[in-house]
């Protein structure tokens, strides 16, 4: 259905700025408003918006021909009379949203769709007693309407396909980017994932964890452009404690443990508008006190709350993943949503944050949700468990948690006899204890499979691995040399593994990354990868193989160098110390390794890759002539091979030959 004629109720800061973009995208406007005042507002607020964009050459008409296409009225039902939409931006009363909406019903046509600009309620509660709700939806725009280009069109159980696809067109239309919020929910997405944030801040403070101005400086410090309480007042107190009270009874008796935000309104604290709020305002401006920046939180308690709250949306499949990546960054102004985040963080960094935070604030609200409790974070964020967890919530909770979501992703590639194993963990690919866990589950599952002879060691992103993931490493003695044996176990069993592994060693390759590339057989590099053990600048040494493996293939005197000096060293030094085969761009490492590997796969016999290896490995460690010994005898094995003979065969024949790994 195409929207010629709209009306929008209610004239304030919302509901003007809505009728303006409309107006601006060709559509016929009516205003309506109960106070004569509000809509002199809107009429003078319309105009200078209007002139302010065609001096930056934002309009492609005269802002009279425009705002020839808005009439301002008194009378709600006069607007919607020949409305083909009708949006509501009254205050965010129930009672008061709900008489307006029936009205808007009573008096429009039969077709006309009823938009919602509510930030919070359920529009399934706002469409009650109306006669036909399959018409009504949620059309939610972020303030001011005419920079914010998100749109929230919120689907109540009734509303129909075709009301939910012409607003998302409209928003489009608008040049909104639109996301759907496919379940009706309190606070939809992007006001939901603020929910549990505001009710943190609230908490710091009114435990007097922290003073609201080292808390912004803290956030100042992190990049942000206001800190949390700043913008707090900006917003309103009476805001905030309104969303929390509703939060309380729509979604978690928890949120009205904060009553801050009341207390505040009782003094008249309402923020920027009655100047003073957590901070006092003067021009316009929030008079800050200088203070430390506080260490109280910290940024990843900020991200994790948002990513539990966005894990929780999409249980329940209130929108999908990229909705509410698209919806937080559009709707906050930032460039990432949690989703992202949550991309290049573990389950269990993430679990152990949340349990500590709940602790902390004593309440439920920072729990972790039901997939980040049973490890399947990143099926989550990836929508593979999207409604599913409440179906099956009973049956989770019987059920004793499965293994974290996997931090080292395997790749098979039977066709080319290669398999990828890459590793996911932050942005810099840290080696924690999950990612050594997972590599070594790898490792051994590939172990006698037939379809793979060469095996990658990849990074996701730019780096291969910046190195130990230490803070999980520290605890005592004796767990910090089981913890240097684990790895060097691991590691090992790519030198030991009868395939051939190559280390892709890119960007930050340095500590246990760099280590994990000298146990692998073959190793390419890129010329601006940065690579090195900068242990021994931090009280530590090379922990899982490093000073063993390097002097072995590189000798004590480069060995010396690399490890005592914690030097940072490049593509070209690793040419020439014959310590990486290739050198390929950043650009093209990844399809030159894999083409390398497809060709190896099939060139080398994989018996003889697999015992040429552990010859050249093991014959360092033994006299020449017992290492003669143990060539002579392999040679002896080689001989029953079916590979031996298809080998010489296809030689003499002139043609490829077709090993079979036998
Ligand atoms: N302000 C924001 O940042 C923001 C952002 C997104 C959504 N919203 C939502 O938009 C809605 C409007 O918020 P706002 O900030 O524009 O509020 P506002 O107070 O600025 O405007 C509300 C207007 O509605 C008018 N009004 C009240 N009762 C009416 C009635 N019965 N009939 C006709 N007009 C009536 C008032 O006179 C006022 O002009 C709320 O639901 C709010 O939650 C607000």
């Amino acid at each position: 259905m195409e929207i010629k004629r709209a009306a929008v109720i209610g004239a304030g800061i919302m509901g003007h700025g809505i009728a303006e973009v409309m107006a601006v995208s060709g559509i016929e406007v009516q205003i309506a408003d109960a106070y004569e005042e509000a809509l002199s507002r809107a009429k003078t607020s319309i105009e200078t918006s209007l002139s302010r964009m065609q001096k930056s050459g934002k309009l492609k008409e005269e802002p009279q021909a425009i705002l020839s296409r808005i009439r301002f009225t008194g009378s709600l039902e006069e607007a919607v009379k020949e409305a083909d939409l009708v949006v509501e931006a009254v205050p965010e009363i129930e009672k008061v949203k709900q008489d307006v909406i029936q009205r808007a019903f009573r008096a429009s046509g039969k077709d006309t769709i009823i938009a919602s600009n509510t930030s919070n309620i359920l529009i399934t509660t706002l469409g009650k007693g109306i006669s036909d709700p399959s018409r009504l939806a949620g059309f939610h725009f972020f303030n001011p309407p005419v920079v914010m280009k998100l749109v929230e069109v919120i689907r109540s159980e009734a509303t129909s396909d075709e009301t939910a696809e012409t607003l998302m067109n409209l928003a489009r239309r608008m040049g909104k980017t639109p996301i759907l919020v496919k379940k009706d929910t309190p606070g939809f997405v992007v006001n939901r994932i603020n929910a549990p944030e505001s009710l943190l801040f609230g908490l710091i403070v009114q435990e007097k964890l922290a003073p609201p101005e080292a808390v912004d400086a803290f956030a100042k410090s992190q990049g942000l452009p206001m800190g949390p309480y700043e913008l707090m007042d900006y917003v309103g107190i009476d805001t905030m404690a309104h969303s929390l009270e509703y939060y309380s009874e729509a979604l978690s008796p928890e949120y009205g443990k904060c009553h801050i935000f009341h207390d505040m309104m009782k003094e008249n604290r309402l923020g920027a508008k009655t100047g003073k709020g957590f901070y006092s305002w003067k021009d316009g401006k929030a008079q800050i006190p200088k203070a430390e920046p506080s260490s109280v939180i910290d940024l990843m308690d900020v991200l994790s709350v948002e990513i539990n709250e966005a894990v929780r949306l999409l249980e329940q499949n209130v929108a999908t993943p990229s909705d509410i990546e698209t919806g937080v960054k559009l709707g906050m102004n930032r460039p990432f949503g949690p989703i992202s985040v949550a991309e290049s963080l573990t389950n269990a960094e993430i679990k152990n944050k949340l349990l500590k935070l709940s602790e902390k604030f004593h309440t439920d609200i920072f729990k972790p949700a039901d997939s980040i409790v049973s490890g399947k974070l990143k099926d989550a964020i990836s929508g593979k468990i999207s409604g599913k967890v409440t179906e099956q919530k009973e049956k989770m909770d019987t059920v004793s948690a499965s293994p974290e979501a996997d931090p080292v992703k395997l790749d098979l590639r039977d066709a080319d006899f290669t398999a990828v194993l890459t590793i996911e963990n932050t942005r810099n690919n840290l080696l924690s204890l999950e990612v050594l866990n997972s590599l070594e589950k790898h490792l051994l599952s590939l172990w006698n499979r037939r379809e793979t002879r060469v095996i990658i060691i990849r990074g996701k992103g730019n780096n291969l691995s910046a190195g130990a993931q230490l803070n999980q490493f520290f605890s005592s003695t004796m767990d910090f040399a089981e913890n240097s044996r684990r790895g060097e176990r691991i590691f090992r069993l790519l030198s030991e593994i009868p395939k051939i592994t190559i280390a892709e060693m890119k960007g930050y390759t340095l500590g246990g990354g760099f280590e994990l590339s000298i146990w692998c057989d073959l190793r390419v590099i890129t010329p601006d990868c940065t690579f090195g053990f900068p242990e021994v600048t931090l009280g530590l040494i090379p922990g899982w193989g490093g000073s063993q493996r390097l002097r072995k293939l590189l000798g004590v005197s480069r060995a010396m160098q690399i490890i005592l000096t914690g030097e940072r060293l490049d593509g070209k030094l690793a040419m020439e110390t014959g310590l990486a085969w290739k050198m390929f761009p950043a650009d093209q490492i990844e399809a030159e390794t894999d083409k390398m590997a497809r060709d190896l796969a099939v060139k080398v016999a994989p018996i003889s890759a697999a015992i040429a290896k552990r010859l050249i490995n093991k014959g360092s460690d033994v006299s020449e002539d017992s290492g003669l010994e143990m060539e002579a005898m392999s040679m002896g094995l080689l001989y029953g091979t079916e590979d031996i003979k298809e080998g010489i065969t296809a030689f003499l024949q002139k043609r490829k030959p077709e090993y079979r790994g036998r």
